[in-house]
């Protein structure tokens, strides 16, 4: 997620010659080799050229109502509301993202780890000059496997579980990386038993609490975004490349065969691809991604559909909207496709924004998301950071919560919160750090988070 956004960034600004050129993109056309020809033509689909018929990106951040006005005066009326949240899974029906609300968590930083959110244990192993996973792995050579599957069990386990579930969490979001499901040469990063968790957690959560599970390929071969979370820092050779597709449209056949053998194949929703980025300069905006980028991956979409529809249609695809919004990637993709968009909303990262004029934002943020496009939206991702004068006060951080999750499940189908678990012992501007305002867990213990939703501003 976007904290390591800001690793990046800082990279880059401390670095300004040595900033890499993110990408060398040849022509397009000039790929149409055999081999992706003959990997199209297997699934049935085509390479996608019309990515000049993209709707509208949303400078959410800034543009009315989104700008965050200190002028304005602000109300200190708080409200209830008394939300029934769905089951995740009911039965043996199918998820219908159009009326379902998620009262979502990530598991981020777990099977997909992140230095930001596990520091101490990162340190601890000896990691200290390894910025991303992959770098961690090469460090720690043939320990890499034992290491990461210790703390696969120890970061979070089924306690967690019943936690989210006592404050009426409906569902989970759980990165993975492309080697959970497949194992690519040359990729240092590691391919194990990463299944074998998943499998344990998923089997409890919606065995236990009917919790539905995303599961997401947030990295892909090659490198899907220049971040840690996209492969490696400065990767981004996913782009263009028939191989690396391949091997992608292996890890999504690895993600539905463990669906297909679940035994409660409904309880799922597939998002193959994540924040994705081929200009590192623009990441967080819509000038992130490039048209032809774009191409690339409405064509990996495509697949992904024919390879679910053979499975069964009714397992929804998310999409994560490359912070250009749903509204860009929707004339791309017919009204009675079984898409979900995810977009992700961080209030850190928006310019001028002061803990207590975020509110505000929030509720005419997620009025706006809905009105943006025919296909349902999600947020997600959320958290609690402000980029200014964030502050520890229970019922300051409690409005910024319940504002969040009453907004999303108002207006649009719900969100999930950046991150379950979080250690990141990172600054942040006002009190306090950033587990204060990411940890999920934590905000529960501390009274922030509750089943009740009474501190909302609108
Ligand atoms: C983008 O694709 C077009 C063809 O659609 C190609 O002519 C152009 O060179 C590509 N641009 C880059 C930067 O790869
Ligand atoms: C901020 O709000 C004040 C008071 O409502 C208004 O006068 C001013 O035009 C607003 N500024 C912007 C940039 O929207
Ligand atoms: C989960 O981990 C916590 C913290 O390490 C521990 O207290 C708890 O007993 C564990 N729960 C299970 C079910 O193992
Ligand atoms: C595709 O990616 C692979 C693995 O990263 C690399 O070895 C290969 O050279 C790339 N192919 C092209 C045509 O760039
Ligand atoms: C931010 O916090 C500082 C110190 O508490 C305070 O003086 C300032 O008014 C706050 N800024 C806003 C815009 O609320
Ligand atoms: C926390 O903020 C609330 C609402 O602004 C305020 O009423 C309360 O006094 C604050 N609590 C502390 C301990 O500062
Ligand atoms: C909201 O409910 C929680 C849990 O019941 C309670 O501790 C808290 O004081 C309430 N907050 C407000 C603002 O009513």
């Amino acid at each position: 997620m976007r904290t390591s956004a800001a690793i990046a960034a800082t990279i880059l600004a401390s670095s300004a010659t040595a900033a890499p050129t993110p990408g060398l993109l040849s022509s397009i056309f000039g790929l149409l080799t055999n081999d992706l020809n003959s990997l199209l033509s297997s699934l049935g689909i085509t390479l996608q050229t019309n990515a000049n018929i993209h709707g509208p990106t949303v400078p959410f951040h800034d543009q009315c109502p989104f700008s965050i006005n200190t002028s304005v005066s602000l109300s200190t009326d708080l409200f209830s509301h008394d939300i029934t949240w769905p089951l995740g899974v009911n039965g043996g029906d199918y998820i219908n993202w159009r009326t379902f609300k998620s009262n979502g968590a990530n598991l981020g930083g777990w099977l997909e780890k992140e230095r930001t959110h596990d520091p101490i244990w990162w340190s601890s192993v000896g990691g200290d000059n390894a910025p991303d996973e992959w770098t961690l792995c090469q460090t720690l050579g043939s320990q890499c496997g034992p290491i990461l599957e210790a703390r696969y069990q120890s970061f979070l386990n089924t306690t967690t579980i019943d936690q989210l579930a006592s404050v009426g969490v409906n569902l989970l979001r759980i990165p993975t990386t492309y080697a959970a499901w497949v194992k690519v040469p040359g990729s240092q990063l590691y391919s194990g038993n990463q299944q074998k968790w998943l499998k344990a957690i998923t089997d409890y959560a919606v065995l236990k609490y009917n919790m539905h599970i995303i599961i997401g390929l947030h990295s892909l071969p090659g490198g899907v975004n220049n971040l840690d979370i996209g492969d490696a820092l400065f990767h981004d050779g996913w782009f263009y490349n028939a191989t690396n597709l391949d091997y992608s449209f292996q890890a999504v056949d690895g993600v539905l065969n463990f669906i297909k053998n679940s035994g409660y194949q409904n309880a799922f929703t597939i998002a193959p691809i994540n924040e994705a980025s081929d200009n590192l300069a623009g990441f967080g905006s819509a000038a992130g991604l490039s048209n032809n980028a774009t191409n690339w991956i409405n064509t990996y979409v495509n697949g992904v559909l024919n390879k679910i529809a053979a499975v069964d249609k009714r397992i929804p695809l998310q999409l994560q909207d490359c912070f250009k919004g749903a509204s860009y990637w929707a004339p791309f993709y017919d009204a009675s496709t079984n898409i979900v968009f995810d977009s992700h909303v961080y209030y850190f990262a928006a310019a001028g924004t002061y803990a207590n004029y975020v509110n505000p934002a929030v509720c005419g943020q997620a009025q706006y998301i809905a009105e943006e496009t025919k296909f349902p939206v999600f947020i997600g991702e959320y958290s609690l950071q402000a980029m200014y004068n964030n502050t520890l006060n229970v019922t300051t951080r409690k409005t910024l919560f319940d504002t969040q999750r009453y907004a999303w499940s108002k207006y649009v189908a719900g969100g999930s919160f950046w991150t379950a678990v979080s250690y990141s012992t990172a600054a942040v501007d006002g009190e306090g750090t950033q587990r204060d305002y990411w940890s999920y867990i934590d905000l529960i213990n501390q009274g922030v988070i509750t089943k009740q939703t009474n501190a909302s501003y609108c």
